[in-house]
């Protein structure tokens, strides 16, 4: 476990610790589990008393969280999709009681980096891309029978690709010689789909890192294969009610898609509700949900050089209105 634990670093520590302020006895649900970097981190601040409940819709997650629950009885986990989180909490007797919650969005490094899970152009594996393989489609089924332009808008949208419309004829005409099975595959076609200039690894902005020309296509693909996008939304709707009144709320995104959700929701959640102009506010008023706790948060440079993989995190807090 302790190798396992070594090959994902877990992003912006410090700075989630402080957002949640982990107090003994308190409980605590870690909707990521992932290789559990947060969750230990967290177990290691709550007492004897403390709970953390956890939860990741990846099975190989969800055995790791199992091998740490077997010796651990302050920890649970469960396998189920974070939209799910009200019925964890029901479950695990908890719902309105949990001191923080916490969201580590996306994919775990090891996700991307087994080639057998389908995530990753780096390696060549079957283009799977799903994070519960029992549960949805295939990114290999969907590309085999989706219509160019939903394939086009998909990577257009998730992927901000602005070769979108060239990658989606490429795919349905790679697709009618021979069935797109692999990540080398689809890498390959993404490749020769962009124009040749841009084909080797390219800059998104000047100054930013080089990224390999099936990057966003990649991130695109998956994001739709696993809804990642609804997930984020059902799941900060329901869990201001999951939260105990005080509670905190930490949620690290990887792109801006993710965070533009994450931003709006608090921001709605902690304004007071505005009357329809012109209309006095119905009486009693209700408070805001939610209250800010400070702004949009970025690693430091300290924290990227060592891992790189927290290049992209934006980090924001919020807590439950009394
Ligand atoms: C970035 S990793 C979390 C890393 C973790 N904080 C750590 O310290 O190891 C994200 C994890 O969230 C899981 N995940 C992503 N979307 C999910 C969802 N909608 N429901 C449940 N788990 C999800 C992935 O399977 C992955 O294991």
């Amino acid at each position: 476990m302790a190798e396992q634990a070594l090959v994902h670093v877990p992003v912006m520590m410090e700075e989630v610790l402080k957002l949640l302020a982990p107090r003994p006895g308190g409980i605590y649900l870690d909707c990521t589990f992932g290789h559990g970097g947060h969750s230990r981190a967290l177990l290691n601040l709550i007492g004897e008393k403390g709970r953390v409940m956890a939860m990741d819709r990846d099975p190989w997650a969800v055995a790791e969280g199992q091998r740490l629950a077997a010796v651990e009885p302050r920890f649970s986990i469960t396998r189920s999709a974070f939209s799910d989180l009200d019925a964890v909490a029901r479950a695990g007797g908890v719902y309105g009681q949990v001191d923080g919650a916490l969201f580590d969005l996306g994919v775990c490094s090891s996700q991307l980096d087994e080639a057998e899970r389908g995530f990753s152009f780096r390696g060549d594996g079957p283009l799977d891309m799903r994070m519960d393989p029992e549960t949805g489609t295939s990114a290999r089924h969907w590309l085999a029978k989706a219509p160019e332009r939903d394939i086009s808008r998909v990577i257009k949208d998730f992927g901000e690709e602005r070769y979108a419309r060239r990658i989606a004829r490429a795919i349905v005409a790679a697709r009618a010689e021979e069935a797109i099975e692999t990540t080398a595959q689809l890498a390959e076609i993404v490749r020769r789909a962009v124009p040749a200039p841009k084909r080797s690894a390219r800059q998104c902005r000047p100054g930013a890192a080089s990224i390999h020309p099936a990057t966003r296509t990649f991130q695109a693909i998956r994001i739709y294969i696993n809804r990642e996008l609804e997930e984020v939304d059902v799941a900060l709707r329901k869990v201001v009610d999951v939260l105990a009144p005080g509670g905190h709320l930490a949620v690290i995104s990887f792109h801006s898609l993710e965070d533009r959700i994450v931003k709006r929701f608090m921001r709605d959640q902690s304004r007071p509700p505005r009357a329809p102009r012109g209309l006095p506010l119905p009486e009693p008023v209700a408070p805001p949900a939610l209250k800010l706790l400070g702004k949009l948060q970025r690693p430091g440079a300290a924290e990227v050089s060592v891992n790189p993989r927290a290049r992209s995190a934006l980090l924001r807090g919020a807590e439950k209105c009394a």
